[in-house]
């Protein structure tokens, strides 16, 4: 069973989008304050979190294994750390809901425990491949085991005695590169992680501000283990992959004009800017500044005639939890759009390449699949009509910009899904396209 009981929306085509509007904080960010602000001495606090269920997982684990948490504001915590070797044993499994960061990290994290955990979740996380981080964690020593060999949650863990490792992962991907570096903590030496496109490098920033040494290098990142975390003050900027649905809702809706405020636009993660600008929308970035050794900016959004582009390579994991809002874009633009290289969708909250197929076709866009990417021919307008979020928050979120400018009202399946990345979607949304 979903965790919320079945809800529906429906969006009706808004006249116009315009003003001023501030996004919740960045999810990823937000998991590493609590996992770091727990492993680091001394007092932590976080503004700016993100107060989504997914994130909420990673505040409960953390709980059981000891910490004290407390919520100090709406979007604000304080974290007393327990140092590197302060977690306790958890009495009970951990439950990571709907989110794969929490469940990869911790995988990583709870490696170098000396002590024994398991690590459970949502319907749809309990189908999502374990195995990219189990691999690499136990050359270097972890005991984990799991249904399908290892692969799929439950996943026992019984910690310690880990040794370092070089690995070069297949594929690139920041919940990985994450775990490998958080259980290279545990250990004395060197842990060297290479991914074949650089992936999110939250991590490595908020490790190096909390006094790890980590070392970035081309193609790769190394960090020495055993150090000394020290609390830090953690201003989490507003998250670019929620941004996101209001950067194409804006380019999409004749006469828009909106400014989202204090955007995460970390090079990492900034692919969909890039991308819609190559599709030709007007995203301007004002008062570009740096907040927790993470660079933020303003961003004006104006509605603008997109094009069909060629998506593909480094620019995939730069983008990689926007293509289901891009796949919207790319419906309404002119021309043909192609994504390739993105295979990495297929294994995410739902087989995201699947999902919009299905839902965007419904609304009558133009698009075909491909086993790594899609093909996606322009339409002027999009319809009217009833689609589902697959139980993915994305998707539902991205459904909801179809619709603001399609010729009838949408009606969305199963939306209670968006709590895990963005409480108050909804009413933002609809705040948006009533006020114009
Ligand atoms: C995340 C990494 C990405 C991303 C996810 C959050 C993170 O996953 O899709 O939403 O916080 O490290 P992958 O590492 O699997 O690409």
């Amino acid at each position: 069973m979903s965790k919320h009981p079945l809800q529906n929306k429906t969006i009706k085509p808004a006249e116009s989008l315009r003003g001023e509007i501030i996004v919740p904080g960045d999810k990823s960010i937000s998991h590493r304050s609590i996992m770091l602000g727990s492993l680091a001495e001394g007092k932590t606090t976080v503004n700016g979190f993100l107060m989504g269920e997914d994130n909420l997982s990673t505040w409960k684990a953390f709980e059981a294994m000891g910490v004290e948490i407390h919520q100090t504001g709406p979007d604000a915590l304080e974290i007393t750390g327990v140092g590197i070797d302060g977690l306790k044993e958890p009495g009970d499994v951990l439950d990571c809901g709907n989110s794969g960061t929490t469940m990869r990290l911790m995988t990583g994290l709870l490696a170098g425990q000396n002590f024994f955990s398991v690590l459970t979740g949502d319907r749809y996380l309990r189908k999502r491949p374990m195995k990219r981080v189990v691999t690499p964690l136990t050359a270097m020593g972890a005991k984990i085991s799991g249904r399908d060999g290892g692969d799929k949650a439950p996943l026992a863990i019984q910690g310690g005695g880990l040794k370092p490792i070089n690995y070069a992962s297949p594929v690139a991907s920041a919940q990985v590169k994450s775990a490998i570096l958080l259980a290279g903590l545990s250990v004395e030496g060197e842990t060297t992680v290479t991914e074949p496109h650089l992936s999110r490098d939250h991590s490595e920033r908020m490790l190096a501000a909390f006094g790890a040494d980590v070392r970035p290098f081309e193609g790769g990142v190394s960090i020495t283990g055993r150090p000394q975390l020290t609390g830090q003050d953690v201003s989490v900027p507003g998250d670019i992959s929620s941004a996101a649905f209001f950067m194409v809702a804006g380019l999409v809706t004749p006469g828009a004009e909106l400014l989202i405020r204090n955007v995460g636009i970390n090079p990492t993660r900034s692919g969909v800017i890039d991308i819609l600008q190559a599709m030709g929308g007007q995203l301007q970035l004002q008062d570009v500044r740096e907040q927790s050794g993470e660079p933020v900016a303003d961003i004006l959004v104006r509605h603008s005639q997109l094009k069909g582009i060629d998506i593909h390579g480094d620019m995939v994991p730069r983008a990689i939890d926007e293509f289901p809002v891009i796949s919207v874009a790319a419906a309404l633009a002119e021309g043909q759009t192609i994504i390739r290289d993105a295979e990495e969708l297929r294994v995410k909250e739902t087989d995201r390449i699947d999902a919009m197929i299905s839902e965007l076709t419904k609304l009558g866009a133009k698009v075909e699949g491909r086993p790594d990417g899609m093909l996606i021919d322009g339409v002027e307008q999009l319809e009217g009509g009833q689609v589902t979020s697959h139980g993915d928050h994305r998707i539902a979120m991205s459904l909801a910009v179809a619709a603001l400018s399609s010729r009838g009202e949408v009606n969305i399946n199963d939306t209670g899904c968006t709590e895990t990345s963005f409480p108050g979607f909804w009413e933002l949304i609809e705040k948006m396209s009533a006020e114009s």
